[in-house]
């Protein structure tokens, strides 16, 4: 994940890409046991729910070995199966940094897990989010493909000053993203799969909207990070989402600009409505 502001230089301990050693062998059986917890919750309630392209990395991954996996070892089946890896860092990281590395086809992830006695609470993504959401997907060829052109489409929108519009489609894509498969709706995005509580929300309440994945509607659309989202952009298929991302942004910068923001709970005249939310959760939420 990435942290807004100046990149003033790597900390101590890390290389000059801000990556560190995961320190595998120093993991307490309380912070492997936390892993452990969390997989088996999220592997019982997943099928059904994550997309097939998940499921499927999760499998090929084998995440379940014993605890918080070593991305060594990690990397051996992800390497050969789409040329990415997973690398450590010591936690949010600037921009630029955590672009050039989706860039070179590498996913900074955090060491630190999570403590037991808060397992749906996060200040800060921490492995489990990083290496369960994150990594199965890129499992994936499609989605291989398209972290690594978000990754060079970064670097170019924080060369031009347009990150706030560009980190909505990561924020609507590549963390809370839902997909239409023939069977239904099901999850992408790693800030939901990584989330018990809005595996559930994000596919079966009825407060949410829910519209069709549109490009620039998406990056019109501010977000919430603290809380379950009102609105889920939905995507016909992983190769759909690729291609929509292909073009050359530049001409649609200033057109997001002209057009403005689009308040998060709205529908609008162009949107295709999948569910038409009643936002019960989020009005419940505002009167306290
Ligand atoms: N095509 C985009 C650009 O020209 C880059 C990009 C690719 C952005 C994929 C996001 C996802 O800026
Ligand atoms: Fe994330």
């Amino acid at each position: 994940m990435s942290a807004d502001g100046f990149n003033s230089g790597p900390p101590p301990g890390a290389a000059v890409d801000w990556t560190v050693d995961q320190g595998w062998s120093d993991y307490t059986a309380a912070e492997h046991q936390v892993w452990t917890t969390l997989y088996e919750r999220q592997a019982q309630l997943l099928p059904g729910r994550a997309c097939d392209a998940f499921l499927n990395g999760l499998d090929a991954l084998d995440l379940h070995r014993g605890g918080i996996p070593d991305f060594t070892r990690i990397n051996e089946d992800l390497h050969r199966l789409t040329g990415w890896r997973v690398v450590a860092v010591p936690g949010l990281v600037p921009d630029d940094v955590f672009f050039q590395h989706l860039a070179n086809r590498q996913f900074p992830a955090g060491r630190f897990i999570r403590g037991a006695e808060q397992l749906d609470y996060l200040q800060e993504p921490d492995v489990f989010h990083d290496v369960f959401g994150h990594v199965p997907m890129l499992t994936n060829p499609t989605f291989a493909d398209y972290m690594q052109a978000y990754g060079e489409g970064g670097l170019k929108a924080l060369g031009r000053g347009q990150l706030h519009n560009l980190a909505r489609l990561y924020w609507y894509t590549v963390e809370f993203g839902l997909l239409q498969s023939s069977q239904g709706l099901r999850i992408y995005g790693a800030g939901i799969v990584s989330s018990h509580a809005e595996s559930i929300f994000a596919i079966d309440d009825p407060s949410p909207n829910r519209l069709g994945f549109d490009l620039e509607r998406v990056m019109r659309t501010p977000y919430r990070i603290d809380d379950f989202q009102q609105v889920y952009f939905v995507i016909p298929s992983l190769q759909a989402l690729l291609d929509a991302t292909l073009q050359d942004f530049a001409p649609i910068y200033p057109r997001l600009e002209q057009a403005g923001d689009i308040p998060i709970a709205a529908v609008e005249p162009g949107d295709e409505i999948i569910t038409r939310g009643a936002q019960t959760y989020a009005e419940a939420k505002a009167a306290g």
